[in-house]
């Protein structure tokens, strides 16, 4: 009868093991049992990267790389962004069930009452260069609001846990647009609680000497389904930061800081950047076939392309390339449109690229779309971080409660030098 358990024979030893296996794992440490000798540590997986190693078990994002799925909660990424608003989207992601209208507007309201910040922050930020990339300045000020809330960092509280939670909800998209408006030499705007959260971030990026901003609801709509499509990934490289700094206790706000940092990489989250510099290298559609060329000659790589999981198209890439017909119909085409769709269609139909299992990400398309609503490259990253944060905060309280995590600690092959004395400076 078929049995849930791994048979191993370690041939060393000849000795044979039988390990369990549960929701399709076997436990690391089970290995360890597995010694050359009494003396012998015990057998380790090796696995640079963590490709092929569960480091959490999560109940709030599930992806289906090979066939190209998403899930919030088990809600399909397509079905959330039609018909669930952002606010909705978090409020499901952080407590498992959308919300019904009753939930949904105590919690607008609760994100809409901690939006402002401490103008001590606005003196923060002018201390940095007129040219400061937005994300630098993000990273540095989620960090230091852990300075103004020093509570936070009993992580153990689930009430004051929510309280930083819906701060830091609240608070990244003004930090983000102060970010914005320093770099343009422009004064900030305040929070404006009417709107909603798209809306009130693109008041807070935009508005000039108008009474009131009333936001393009084309932009707006677009802008909300965006943040939904990067509200979650489960554990890539920003969630593994924000778990990984969050296993040693560390308050939310720096938790959050590191989990930007990783973020901004051009492997992760600066993609959507680079793929605008992509775009604009090339000039036009006549040149794509010989930047295809330099890629498959291993000169760079195609920006918006490729991704540890997804082994077929991205959902978020198909819902993006979709809205962005919609944003261009509402202010205007982006020109560089051409050059992406014509772009992907040559990688699509070549050996490299399909050999390789490589499609668009959602980075490809959503430079294009930000370009157009007239956002400048470098807050991209920023609007991914914005979207992200309700996933970086979910998977932190998921850690905390999980009684099977501890702190963070990998292990390691040491191929370094065995134990050799000491050289003195003038003998070396
Ligand atoms: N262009 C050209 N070749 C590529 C690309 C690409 N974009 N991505 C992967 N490859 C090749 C790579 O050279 C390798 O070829 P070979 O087997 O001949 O050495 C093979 O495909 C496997 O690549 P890998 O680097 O082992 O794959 P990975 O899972 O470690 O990397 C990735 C995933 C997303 C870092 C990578 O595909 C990449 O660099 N893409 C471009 C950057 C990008 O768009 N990043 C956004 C990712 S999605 C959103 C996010 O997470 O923030």
């Amino acid at each position: 009868m078929a049995k849930d358990t791994l048979t191993v024979t370690d041939n060393r030893t000849g000795k044979t093991y039988e390990l369990p296996i549960t929701n399709g794992t076997i436990k690391a440490m089970d290995l360890r049992q597995m010694k050359a000798d009494p003396q012998d540590f015990g057998l380790m997986a090796y696995d640079p990267a963590f490709t092929n190693t569960a480091s959490t078990s999560s109940k709030i994002t599930y992806i289906d790389g090979d066939a190209g799925i998403l899930w919030y909660r088990g809600y399909p990424i397509e079905e959330l962004a039609e018909r669930a608003s952002f606010l909705e989207v978090v409020y499901l992601l952080m407590n498992g069930e959308l919300p019904n209208a009753k939930q949904l507007g105590e919690f607008q309201g609760l994100v809409t009452m901690h939006t402002m910040v401490h103008e001590n922050m606005r003196e923060f930020i002018d201390g940095f260069r007129y040219d400061a990339h937005p994300m630098g300045i993000l990273i540095s000020t989620v960090s230091a609001l852990s300075t103004f809330y020093p509570e936070a960092k009993n992580v153990g509280d689930a009430d004051n846990r929510r309280l930083q939670m819906v701060r830091l909800l609240a608070k990244v998209p003004t930090l983000a647009a102060y970010a914005y408006r320093h770099r343009r030499g422009l004064p900030v705007v305040y929070p404006d609680n009417d709107l909603s959260y798209a809306g009130n971030f693109l008041n807070m990026m935009f508005k000039m000497t108008e009474q009131k901003y009333r936001p393009n609801p084309a932009v707006e709509k677009a802008l909300d389904v965006l943040f939904t499509l990067h509200a979650d990934h489960e554990q890539n490289c920003s969630a593994n930061a924000m778990r990984s700094v969050g296993s040693s206790r560390a308050d939310p706000y720096s938790s959050l800081a590191a989990a930007a940092a990783a973020l901004y990489g051009p492997l992760h989250g600066g993609a959507n950047e680079e793929v605008i510099h992509m775009l604009q290298k090339i000039g036009s559609v006549s040149k794509i076939p010989e930047f295809i060329k330099s890629v498959k000659e291993g000169e760079g790589r195609l920006m918006g392309f490729g991704h540890r999981v997804y082994k077929n198209y991205d959902p978020r890439a198909k819902i993006i390339k979709k809205l962005a017909d919609e944003v261009f119909d509402a202010i205007g085409k982006n020109p560089l449109i051409d050059i992406a769709v014509e772009l992907e269609r040559i990688a699509l139909s070549d050996e490299y690229f399909i050999k390789r299992k490589l499609y668009p990400n959602v980075d490809f398309y959503s430079g294009l779309i930000y370009q157009a609503m007239g956002l400048p490259m470098d807050i991209y990253t920023v609007l991914f971080a914005i979207g992200r944060t309700p996933g970086w905060l979910s998977q932190w309280e998921e850690l905390l409660i999980d009684p099977e995590q501890k702190i963070a600690r990998p292990r390691q092959v040491y191929l370094g030098h065995q134990k050799r004395d000491f050289i003195p400076i003038d003998r070396r």
